[in-house]
């Protein structure tokens, strides 16, 4: 005789419909922000797919323009800007410069767009000549002169229209910096996405392809946290929310879901979490070579960022998903 007071799990899992009914997450269009990286160029038709990221593209603001075109088109509702200048400098210009390309592209969207989200990412290593995050003296990238650069590159993204701004610089103090100089100009109602809890992280290695922005000499160690520190995220976290971060982010996401869920438990602001590059490249290489079914892996590992309590999913695939959820 077969007792039969056990639990029944399968009960529930009969077909889609039943599955669906008692489904505890999900992923929708209004979640996800897609990343994208705009070349300052002459030449219109530039669209150069990143070798490291299949699928991904450094774009002209005539080729971003077509693209996002496409994707608003499928339900896109948010995206993040990465620029690429033509000019480096040891000082980062094109970062703050009215006439820099990510402010450039902003005006382009917004005025194409006015209800999609834009969002710049604010930080100074796609502009400066040696690739850090920061001001180098004596190859050591110094805090406190840097704030006040990322606080004008923050007001330049807000005058072009950007509709939120997003430090990855992990510089101390930078929160406080860009939201005294956002208010200071009268952008008082611009919030500030941080990279509250951004790790040094091996995974940001095609991403430093795609944005040309790999340190020329050492790395990013001493700005960027320590992976196996759990306490620490919080501090981070703390110090940006009493500075003004009105959104906090977890990156990378994968190996960090205990950080997201431990950020989600501690706070009531929206958390966001970074799919990052090496993250989309490594799903990618397995699925080209057949190993994995691409968008069930894509669809399950967005799962478990909503599992673990994220709000915002910063993703690579988000065009992608776009089209799943369509
Ligand atoms: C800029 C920045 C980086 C990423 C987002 N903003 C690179 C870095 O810190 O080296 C990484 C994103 C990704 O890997 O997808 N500081």
């Amino acid at each position: 005789m077969i007792p039969s007071d056990f639990f029944r799990g399968r009960r529930l899992r009969s077909s889609l419909a039943m599955r669906e009914l008692v489904r505890e997450n999900a992923v929708t269009a209004n979640d996800l922000i897609m990343p994208y990286f705009v070349v300052e160029t002459d030449d219109d038709s530039f669209k150069k797919e990143i070798s490291s990221m299949p699928g991904q593209y450094q774009l002209s603001l005539k080729q971003l323009k077509i693209k996002v075109g496409e994707a608003v088109a499928d339900g896109l509702k948010a995206c993040i800007l990465f620029g690429i200048p033509a000019e480096k400098d040891d000082v980062g210009s094109g970062a703050y410069d009215d006439k820099g390309i990510v402010q450039k592209a902003i005006r382009l969207l917004k005025d194409t767009w006015p209800e999609l989200v834009v969002i710049a990412d604010t930080c100074l290593c796609e502009y400066t000549s040696h690739g850090h995050c920061g001001l180098v003296k004596n190859e050591y990238v110094q805090n406190d002169p840097t704030l006040n650069l990322l606080a004008k590159a923050a007001v330049a993204q807000a005058r072009a229209g950007a509709d939120m701004v997003a430090p990855s610089d992990m510089m101390d103090g930078r929160v406080a910096a860009i939201r005294a100089a956002l208010d200071e100009e009268g952008f008082i109602n611009t919030p500030i996405m941080s990279y509250a809890v951004k790790y040094a992280s091996a995974f940001y290695g095609p991403f430093r392809e795609a944005a040309e922005s790999a340190p020329q000499f050492g790395d990013r160690k001493t700005y960027q946290m320590d992976p196996p520190n759990v306490r620490e995220a919080m501090r981070e976290a703390v110090a940006d929310l009493e500075e003004g971060a009105d959104i906090l982010m977890v990156k990378p996401g994968q190996p960090y879901l205990d950080i997201v869920r431990m950020v989600r438990d501690t706070f009531d602001t929206p958390v966001a979490v970074y799919q990052v590059s090496g993250e989309y490249s490594m799903i990618k290489a397995a699925a080209q070579n057949d190993w994995i079914d691409e968008m069930g892996v894509v669809m399950e590992s967005l799962a478990g960022f909503k599992r673990a309590g994220a709000d915002l999913i910063l993703t690579y695939f988000t065009e992608d998903v776009l089209k799943v959820l369509k």
